[in-house]
């Protein structure tokens, strides 16, 4: 197939998906994105799965009306309850997830096949990652940890400091105050890469952490390629826009650390979602 020049579209509940998006736009440089926070909504990890799957919905929908060629589930709380409602509404347009790639980057870390996963509740009640990491490799222990906290500190721009330190601090210490503590972490919500240090500083630095960012975005372009949807390029126009649900002020200024570089506040555009 000749390619196809449609941007890939995006969806997070809030910020924490530009994590993913910063890791997609590097490993595919001749792509053009559409990225959607439903800010309006954040958190959608203290929500039941119903609600996020009914939310999840109404995002994707969107980004398919603006006319995408893919969909990118940036959420992990959203992958975790909706990707088959998602994938099957949004169908033929590919669907993928961030669990099975955040599932590969912990199993390929680990040494002692010990595995801690920190994700919001809903992701933790639901047990994804006990799923995806068993049907990887059956042998290896994972233990999970809901962090909910951490979401609110990344959209509030808290990723450093004292209260960083001490929710790092409250989460992680009865993890690896035990004898079988994880070599590796898997962070498993898309905001929490930005709290990195403060979760290195209490885990120690022998422990690995990973998240899915860059095994999604190598996901991501393979589903392309196998697809015939590559965008054979140059990228025309904008390479990114962004639909925010709530203050494209707030968007692009906090926007900003979590995708390592500058957020137009031009490029953000406010949207409501509706019931279908
Ligand atoms: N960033 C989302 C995730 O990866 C969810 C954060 C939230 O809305 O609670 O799970």
């Amino acid at each position: 197939m000749a390619g196809d020049a449609r941007p890939i579209g995006v969806f997070d509940s809030g910020m924490g998906g530009l994590t993913v998006l910063r890791a997609m736009m590097a490993r595919m440089p001749k792509e053009r994105f559409l990225y959607l926070g439903d800010t309006a909504r954040l958190p959608y990890g203290t929500k039941s799965a119903e609600t996020v799957t009914a939310y999840a919905l109404q995002a994707t929908r969107l980004l398919m009306a603006e006319g995408v060629k893919m969909v990118v589930i940036a959420c992990n709380t959203a992958s975790a309850v909706a990707i088959e409602p998602l994938s099957a509404t949004l169908a033929p347009l590919p669907v993928l997830g961030v669990i099975e790639p955040g599932a590969r980057a912990g199993v390929a870390a680990t040494r002692n096949g010990r595995i801690g996963v920190l994700a919001t509740e809903s992701t933790v009640a639901g047990g994804a990652y006990l799923r995806a990491i068993a049907g990887l490799r059956g042998d290896i222990q994972v233990v999970q940890r809901p962090c909910q906290m951490f979401v609110t500190l990344a959209e509030e721009g808290w990723t450093e400091g004292d209260v960083a330190r001490a929710a790092a601090e409250r989460y992680l210490r009865p993890l690896f105050a035990s004898e079988e503590a994880p070599d590796t972490l898997v962070l498993g919500c898309t905001h929490f890469p930005v709290l990195a240090d403060a979760i290195q500083a209490v885990a120690g630095e022998s422990v690995r952490l990973v998240d899915s960012a860059a095994t999604t975005a190598e996901a991501v372009a393979h589903a392309l390629a196998a697809n015939g949807l590559a965008n054979p390029g140059p990228v025309t126009g904008e390479a990114v826009r962004f639909f925010a649900t709530d203050s494209p002020e707030r968007f692009a200024r906090v926007g900003q650390i979590f995708l390592g570089r500058e957020i137009e506040l031009r490029s953000v555009e406010l949207v409501e979602l509706k019931p279908a």
